[in-house]
């Protein structure tokens, strides 16, 4: 069971999450300014936490990647924005090409990505996605829900988020369905791998976090 501390614009998220289902796994995270809120799940793993000079400086967040299972989300933070970061699994990305006819922006020609993640993925590799967690509608933060066909959602569903606020929906790689008042996939930063198991979040280039 993961428990979720939450205040202000995170209302929709529930106080706890059945990790069973929808296989969620929180670093601890705090957000301020901007996002405005608190937001406190366990277990607690620092190295999941932006320093707090990194977090004064708006330098890049990095994130060790091992302790994350497949199937798994953690959320940490960058420049005051929520960053989800996912280890999909095969069965995950099997399910991408299945609903393109279903999306507003299969090819995410109007979205915001970098070069590297304009792909079927949105992502630089098909494992690791990577993206800011605040709903393109009105910048809710959407709830994973994994499973496919998810009675809650629909026979149709494939797996990925879902906005509590007004319903915008969102598959394993951030592209929104029709029907969501999101206009728009989820936003993805740049980032960059250092290695295997590190993740630098805010540089295209892992080569500049080292100089920064
Ligand atoms: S903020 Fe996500 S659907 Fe409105």
């Amino acid at each position: 069971m993961v428990e979720m501390i939450h205040e202000g614009p995170m209302d929709g998220f529930e106080d706890e999450v059945d990790s069973s289902r929808r296989k969620l796994l929180l670093g601890a995270t705090t957000l301020v300014g901007a996002v405005g809120a608190v937001f406190t799940a366990v277990p607690f793993v620092e190295s999941w936490l932006p320093s707090e000079r990194a977090k004064a400086l708006g330098l890049p967040t990095e994130v060790d990647l091992s302790k994350i299972e497949p199937g798994q989300m953690i959320v940490t933070v960058w420049r005051l924005n929520p960053i989800y970061v996912v280890r999909r699994t095969p069965e995950m990305m099997a399910t991408l090409g299945q609903h393109d006819d279903l999306l507003k922006d299969p090819t995410s020609d109007d979205s915001t990505q970098p070069d590297y993640c304009k792909n079927a993925m949105r992502s630089r590799t098909a494992e690791w996605f990577v993206c800011i967690g605040t709903c393109t509608h009105l910048g809710c933060l959407p709830k994973p829900y994994f499973d496919a066909h998810d009675p809650m959602i629909g026979a149709y569903w494939p797996g990925g988020w879902l906005c509590p606020c007004h319903g915008s929906r969102y598959d394993i790689s951030g592209r929104v369905f029709e029907g969501s008042p999101a206009p728009l996939n989820l936003n993805i930063m740049p980032y960059a791998f250092a290695s295997a198991t590190r993740l630098i979040v805010g540089v295209d280039d892992a080569a500049e976090a080292k100089s920064s």
